[in-house]
């Protein structure tokens, strides 16, 4: 878990309200009674456009791509899409630099085609959820252009520039997270900018408040454009100590990239941010819109940060210490779903992104991965709170890193190369058949399309009861229509099992249970409902290898058992 550990090291530096009253502010556009919000109910897919399906076939993916597949995602259980930064850049981080944030790279269509792939969305009730990358700009953006053209350039201050310590050195001992100082001379005007990321991504000033008026400008034309609301980049990085004191060194060594390991206390989680969600967040409430934080919070508390007080900050901050977990323990799963379950908004699950080790890997036993890859899927998909998917984890695509350095494309697998591989692995082209590049193009794909795309793609899937596509399928449809599941309190039962993890979810007089066996032998679990006010199982709702009669279920090595409840 490469990034992983690499983001924990960036991240070391309450009321409890129920998701039905954190909805209650903008209760307008509830989807019942209760004040649900859409996105309570939404299931997210997440979409890195250049490998989902390539409409032109120049073996990049493309929004017509995207429209194209609309039917798949609709008869999949999809609600809203993330669609990973599509918008005009020199691709320096496959988009995450953008150099004009009011339009759509030719290399993934117009805005014409956005258009068409928002309203063709709305008719299949799926919303469009962009990236908004608020920390840095391309450096090929026109404000950098100007900003780094004079001294007195009007767009000079909207970026961070600063003198050096002395001939030669830059300002501060800060690092970037992919590699090298995070500090880059500029010799036509004899100062240094700074970069969190890439030096192609220089940060953006945001004490300045005219950043922060142009960059809330761009979220309404978005919105006005049919937006549901956005993925919010690298938010913890949105302010830096302006004394531009030198970071405390975290722990002795090197990275993978040859620097020194610091504690980001200086330049990340500043509680400054918090001012720019608030803005963020009032504007999105004039459009009924949804924020979604990549927010790699160290434990709960700072959760509840971004959800802010009396939840005006982000709606879906992501849990990602659920995905940390990174092995299969009842124990610490429990732990972290019942913090988050007491947290002070509503829950938001992934376990899978475009920076990091695909699900399939991390859990996989080498033998059992496709029924590990069911058990994932029903844990996350069956707990109170907003699941968000990434693409190809519904029909169990690996991560495949490149294997000799030159043909790593993610910059970052070459700087750290062979430590730190990049995160070609986990971006593979989707695989939609069994045809040559597996369906996604007939031009020659960006990256090399898996060998197992031959036992692990959309087409064969959907015609197999049996496969990790089907499953999803299942679960997610029952996830839409089982009151339990989308609204229900969340307990844990059978507490001291080590190997299976078993909760319930009740509403009213509704209750679901789920068993998952975590482990590679049968176990027999006898059901603990007495906290429940539920008897014994009703019926079988969904499963993956396992039985039950009365309280008691079986499962098979890593089974799930998803069952009904009665009185
Ligand atoms: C976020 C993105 C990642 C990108 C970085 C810089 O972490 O998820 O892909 O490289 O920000 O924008």
């Amino acid at each position: 878990m490469r990034k992983i550990a690499f983001w924990l090291a960036a991240a070391l530096v309450s009321v409890c309200m129920a998701g039905s009253s954190a909805a209650a502010q903008t209760s307008s556009h509830a989807v019942d009674a209760e004040g649900h919000q859409w996105w309570q109910h939404a299931v997210f897919y997440e979409i890195y456009p250049r490998s989902f399906a390539d409409s032109n076939n120049d073996g990049i993916g493309d929004l017509k791509g995207i429209t194209s597949k609309l039917d798949y995602l609709r008869d999949l259980g999809v609600d809203a899409m993330w669609i990973t930064p599509c918008f005009p850049s020199p691709q320096v981080d496959f988009g995450y630099d953008v150099s004009d944030y009011e339009n759509i790279d030719p290399m993934y269509g117009t805005l014409a085609d956005f258009d068409v792939l928002v309203s063709e969305a709305k008719k299949r009730d799926i919303h469009i959820v962009l990236d908004f990358v608020v920390n840095h700009t391309s450096d090929q953006h026109k404000w950098f252009l100007d900003s780094k053209s004079s001294r007195t350039s009007a767009h000079r201050d909207w970026y961070i520039w600063r003198d050096g310590k002395g001939p030669g050195e830059p300002p501060n001992n800060w690092v970037s997270l992919f590699g090298g100082s995070a500090w880059k001379f500029d010799p036509a005007t004899n100062q240094y900018y700074y970069h969190f990321f890439y030096a192609a991504q220089p940060d953006l000033n945001w004490r300045n408040p005219a950043v922060k008026d142009a960059m809330f400008e761009v979220t309404r034309w978005w919105y006005k454009r049919g937006v549901a609301g956005f993925r919010l980049d690298a938010v913890e990085t949105l302010f830096e100590d302006p004394g531009l004191h030198d970071n405390p060194i975290a722990s002795p060594g090197k990275n993978a990239y040859g620097d020194p390991i610091e504690k980001n206390e200086y330049n990340s989680k500043l509680p400054e941010l918090h001012e720019v969600l608030r803005g963020l967040r009032k504007v999105a409430d004039e459009s009924d819109g949804v924020l979604i934080g990549e927010t790699w919070t160290a434990d709960v508390a700072e959760l509840n940060e971004y959800y802010g007080k009396g939840n005006n900050e982000l709606q879906l901050p992501m849990d990602f210490l659920f995905a940390m977990v990174n092995k299969l323990s009842p124990a610490e799963f429990r732990k972290q779903i019942a913090a988050v379950n007491a947290a002070s908004g509503w829950p938001t699950f992934v376990i899978s992104n475009h920076d990091i080790v695909r699900s399939y890997d991390r859990y996989g036993d080498g033998k059992h991965n496709d029924q590990i890859a069911k058990l994932m899927a029903a844990l996350y998909l069956t707990l109170r709170g907003t699941p968000i998917m990434y693409y190809g984890e519904e029909i169990g695509m690996k991560t495949t890193p490149p294997t000799r350095k030159e043909d790593v494309k993610d910059p970052i697998g070459r700087t750290g190369w062979p430590e730190e591989k990049g995160r070609d692995g986990e971006r593979t082209p989707m695989q939609w058949d069994e045809s040559e590049n597996a369906g996604f193009s007939t031009g020659t794909p960006w990256l090399p399309v898996p060998p197992t795309y031959k036992t692990h793609n959309v087409a064969d899937e959907s015609k197999d009861l049996g496969s990790v596509l089907e499953f999803y399928k299942s679960v997610l449809k029952l996830r839409h229509t089982n009151r339990a599941l989308l609204d229900g309190n969340y307990s844990a039962i059978n507490e001291d099992d080590a190997n299976v993890l078993s909760y319930v979810r009740l509403y009213k007089d509704q209750g679901v249970v789920v068993a998952l066996n975590m482990s590679d032998t049968q176990r027999t679990v006898k059901l603990d409902l007495r906290s429940t006010g539920f008897a014994s199982v009703e019926r079988l709702l969904a499963t993956g290898q396992s039985a039950a009669a009365g309280t008691e279920v079986s499962l098979e090595p890593y089974a799930v058992f998803i069952g009904e409840l009665r009185k």
